[in-house]
């Protein structure tokens, strides 16, 4: 019986990648011979972009999350320190039905799909990620927005005992972020809970993080627990800490330099120490399908 499964696979193609990679082959195969359906939710979305992902360790092994320290490696050096179940999340606010639901619940409401995104780092450095997640719009869908809701405030977990980096002040905890609700709504908007098609590790934000691909990544908040439908816009833990530098909407715009360095281009993580840098796009590359939602901005201002 082994036999039947035997192939050229080597060690390396047990990855996550490594199998991401022989699934992606087949899928193309399927497609090309008529049979898309039967690869089901494997299939591309349409909002995937089809470029090379970074492979799972560069993702997993190079982070922000200052809630277990603020150098790169910290994330993956402490994170496993992170209990993520029960993981309780708080929704409240302008909506039908507040409460806590657990992220179990949630996830047997939701219907999980791949999306591989270009994300972009305020930093100016840039991966590409294969994530698996829900439509956002599906989870407040499900608890039902007020017709007064214009913002969605979200909320990441406090819990020091376990994130050593909440010992210092680097940010006022919890670390906050927010949308527009129509930002909230728009269907490249997930809450990513897998990568590679495995579940999420704690350093990318277990078991439940924002992914909103036109933004910078800081929009995109890790580990949350508590979410709200308001109609005042919400505060955001990087405007708060330096206001100059960082913005309420924060979408990606190479025509805006931070003050401190250019976000003409960015750096591709994993390129090497002389690769080019590439340049960066207008919403990252996302403009067909979100810059309706700006219109009257003026595009070479901070927002
Ligand atoms: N969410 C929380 N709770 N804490 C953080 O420090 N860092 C943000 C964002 N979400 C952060 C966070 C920043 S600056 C970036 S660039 C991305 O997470 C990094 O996501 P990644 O580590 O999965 O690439």
């Amino acid at each position: 019986m082994a036999n039947r499964y035997k192939s050229d696979l080597t060690w390396d193609d047990v990855t996550p990648e490594g199998i991401f990679l022989i699934r992606r082959k087949f899928i193309a195969g399927a497609a090309a011979l008529g049979m898309g359906s039967i690869a089901g939710p494997a299939m591309a979305s349409k909002y995937s972009t089809d470029e090379e992902p970074n492979t799972w360790e560069e993702i997993t092994s190079y982070n922000n999350f200052y809630e277990f320290g603020t150098g790169k490696g910290d994330p993956k050096e402490h994170a496993h320190m992170l209990t993520t179940a029960p993981w309780p999340i708080e929704i409240g606010g302008l909506v039908e039905k507040p409460g806590t639901y657990d992220f179990t619940e949630i996830m047997n409401e939701m219907t999980v799909e791949e999306r591989i995104y270009r994300f972009r780092c305020v930093e100016a450095w840039s991966m590409i990620i294969p994530w698996n997640g829900f439509e956002l719009a599906d989870l407040l869908n499900f608890v039902g927005v007020k017709p007064e809701a214009k913002y969605v405030a979200f909320e990441t977990l406090v819990r020091p005992e376990e994130m050593i980096g909440q010992a210092w002040n680097t940010v006022p905890w919890p670390y906050r972020e927010g949308l527009r609700l129509d930002e909230a709504m728009h269907p490249l908007t997930i809450m990513a809970t897998g990568l590679y098609g495995k579940t999420i590790p704690n350093q990318n934000g277990a078991p439940m993080r924002l992914v909103v691909p036109w933004k910078y990544g800081f929009k995109s908040i890790k580990s949350i627990v508590k979410i709200t439908l308001t109609d005042t816009q919400p505060p955001n833990s990087w405007n708060q800490i330096l206001p100059n530098e960082y913005g309420f909407y924060s979408n990606v715009n190479p025509k805006v330099d931070h003050p401190r360095w250019s976000q003409a281009s960015e750096r591709r993580v994993g390129g090497g120490l002389f690769a080019k840098r590439i340049p960066t796009l207008m919403f990252n590359g996302y403009e067909d399908e979100v810059a309706s939602m700006y219109e009257g901005m003026d595009l070479r201002k901070f927002y």
